[in-house]
């Protein structure tokens, strides 16, 4: 009997990501953990027109780490296998993944990234996950703008 403990943590500002990740958790009886900024983004925030917004900002400068919130709200390594679900924003991961990411220890752990997009590809995101965080054993990721059904199918052929 297969008793691998699973994790799905995602951020989503505004549910497309979120309705994937509980699709999966769902398929694959997984704990579900939402990456909460500490601070909600707004409309105004998510504006990418806008220079000046704050996700414009953040994602411009590579070193931000906003601040999430329930960072203790979960222990990765409790976990054998982790996805990790995110909207692309300007071809990477939003920033507050890497915040989450490095509050916790993942090394050597097994990382599956999703993603889901305006129909940009996950390859950029994930090559800088794979860049920034080398000891992590990252799992062949995939971009789920399709139906959460064959995200499901998706997430349940990985063991
Ligand atoms: C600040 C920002 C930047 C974005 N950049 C991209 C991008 O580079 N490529 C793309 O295809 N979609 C981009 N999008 C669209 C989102 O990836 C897409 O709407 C995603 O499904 C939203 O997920 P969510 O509802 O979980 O937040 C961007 C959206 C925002 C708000």
């Amino acid at each position: 009997m297969d008793q691998k403990k699973i994790l799905v943590a995602y951020f989503s500002a505004t549910g497309t990501t979120e309705r994937v990740a509980k699709a999966i958790a769902d398929a694959t009886g997984a704990t579900l953990y939402e990456i909460t900024p500490e601070l909600r983004f707004t409309t105004d925030d998510l504006n990418w027109n806008d220079p000046s917004s704050r996700s414009s900002l953040e994602m411009h400068d590579p070193d931000s780490r906003p601040a999430i919130a329930n960072t203790d709200g979960v222990n990765a390594a409790d976990y054998d296998l982790i996805f990790i679900g995110y909207p692309i924003w300007w071809d990477l991961a939003p920033r507050q993944v890497n915040t989450w990411i490095e509050s916790q220890k993942l090394d050597g752990k097994r990382v599956v990234p999703f993603a889901t997009s305006g129909g940009s590809s996950i390859r950029g995101s994930v090559r800088d996950l794979k860049r920034l965080y080398p000891s992590i054993d990252w799992q062949e990721g995939r971009l789920l703008n399709g139906s959460p059904k064959s995200a499901s199918d998706w997430a349940k052929s990985i063991d």
